[in-house]
């Protein structure tokens, strides 16, 4: 656009029909994320409710995505749809340094579903700035400056959190460590210790941070940044006593365990809190997503109380126009409430262990494309290869191939819509799907899949 456009002016005077293409895709003045802008074409959303959304055709797709894995409670729940108009008719906006009601009630809600010993939450706007904030804590609490964290792993877009990342979207952001040193988390299926079994892999996954710890120096070593479950990177669920070991590991030499649960978090896996499923309490937990579905943006950090001691009289350098803003306070606390009268992390539960998990571990013997699936809650990927015998993947690391995107298309005019990265697919609904919903998406993928296999062999 040439000309400067008044307020007066805007693009809401423009009727939208008139303003942007009928259907089907466009990309108008929006510069998008993660994307080469001539290249993609984002479909237009119209409407969306419960584990739906709609395109400006009118066609329904079932939201095996969450979005980017945030809409945990769903599109549109009626409770958090009031629960932000209320809070806007009552106050929009306030300074992070005022006290406010609603603010405080999320936290303490917040704090009651954390473990014993962690009393305080620090907001941020997203989970990025919540990965951000965990490092400044973690630095300022120890004095130290480096922070480990493992290959396979997101941990967001803003400096740190970028430099923390363990997968592609580093590499163009990448400008030198900014004290972060990568280490092997466990993955046996692609295990990088030759290991045979969950044990092995377990063990060796331990004498390895061991050593990286020890010729890093422990005592430069401000903290150790974990997915609990590394989401994106794959869903590699932890195998028994990784997490503990870690734990023990950091309770050695003085290291701050911070547990980035921005996706794995409130609900996801079928616990409020992932760690919970691996009996470990961290020292810090990011949050974002879940908290409050992203209706509105907010996200934040849950401080033990040990390293909230640190920032007693000292002043904690950090902080954003918009921490703990009200309306997304009042999402959150209206989405908790709700999450609690609906019994939706039970849901998810429910619907790991009975639907999706034994639904979809049934694929990997049906498909040759499938080689393995895995997860919990509704937190599942399917790990897609040529070659069932090698491993090789359906697409390359950092990249993607003819037959995934015919598989996502195959899904798509099916009328489902996965989350995939790479090789993958993952299902990843809301935490409160219906059985029936878990059911359609898992015969979808089943028929879709057909597809992916075709490129499998010779
Ligand atoms: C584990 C994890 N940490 C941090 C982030 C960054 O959160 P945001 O995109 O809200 O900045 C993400 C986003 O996907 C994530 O999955």
């Amino acid at each position: 656009m040439t000309q400067t456009v008044s307020a007066a002016e805007d693009a809401r005077a423009v009727p939208v029909a008139e303003a942007v293409p009928a259907s089907g895709t466009q990309r108008g003045h929006v510069f998008y994320p993660w994307s080469a802008q001539g290249v993609i074409k984002p479909m237009m959303v119209a409407s969306a409710e419960g584990s739906y959304f709609t395109d400006d055709a009118g066609k329904r797709y079932l939201d095996f995505s969450s979005q980017l894995v945030n809409t945990n409670i769903g599109h549109q729940h009626p409770k958090v749809v009031a629960g932000i108009k209320a809070q806007a008719d009552l106050l929009c906006t306030i300074s992070p340094l005022h006290a406010n009601r609603t603010r405080d009630e999320a936290a303490r809600l917040i704090c009651e579903l954390a473990p014993e010993g962690m009393n305080k939450v620090l907001f941020t706007c997203d989970g990025s700035e919540a990965v951000e904030h965990a490092a400044r804590l973690a630095r300022q609490h120890t004095g130290r400056i480096k922070l480990l964290s493992t290959y396979r792993s997101y941990h967001g877009s803003t400096t740190t959190a970028t430099n923390l990342t363990g997968e592609p979207r580093r590499w163009p952001n990448d400008y030198g460590s900014a004290g972060t040193v990568h280490f092997f988390g466990p993955f046996l299926y692609r295990s990088p210790f030759h290991a045979a079994s969950e044990e092995q892999e377990c063990a060796r996954a331990l004498q390895h941070l061991e050593q990286v710890v020890a010729l890093e120096g422990p005592a430069t070593i401000a903290g150790i940044v974990l997915e609990t479950v590394p989401g994106t990177a794959g869903i590699m669920p932890p195998p028994p006593g990784y997490l503990a070991g870690v734990r023990e590991i950091c309770d050695r030499h003085g290291i701050v365990y911070i547990a980035d649960e921005v996706m794995a978090g409130f609900g996801r896996t079928g616990r409020w809190f992932a760690f919970e499923n691996y009996g470990v309490v961290p020292d810090l937990v990011t949050f974002a997503k879940g908290v409050n579905s992203g209706y509105v943006p907010l996200g934040g950090v849950i401080i033990s109380d040990a390293v909230a001691a640190s920032f007693e009289e000292r002043v904690y350098a950090g902080g954003h126009t918009y921490s703990g803003h009200p309306l997304a306070c009042g999402a959150a606390v209206a989405t908790i409430n709700a999450m609690k009268e609906e019994r939706i992390v039970e849901n998810a539960a429910f619907i790991g262990d009975k639907v999706l998990g034994p639904g979809l571990k049934e694929l990997v013997d049906k498909h040759p494309s499938v080689g393995e699936v895995r997860g919990l809650g509704v937190f599942w990927a399917l790990e897609l290869v040529k070659d069932k015998a090698t491993r090789e993947p359906l697409a390359p690391y950092g990249g993607s191939s003819p037959a995934m995107a015919d598989l996502l298309g195959a899904c798509k005019e099916r009328g489902l819509v996965p989350f995939s990265q790479f090789n993958r697919v993952h299902a990843v609904p809301p935490c409160n799907v219906s059985e029936s919903e878990a059911r359609d998406g898992i015969a979808i993928l089943d028929e879709a899949l057909t597809v992916a296999d075709a490129y499998c062999g010779g």
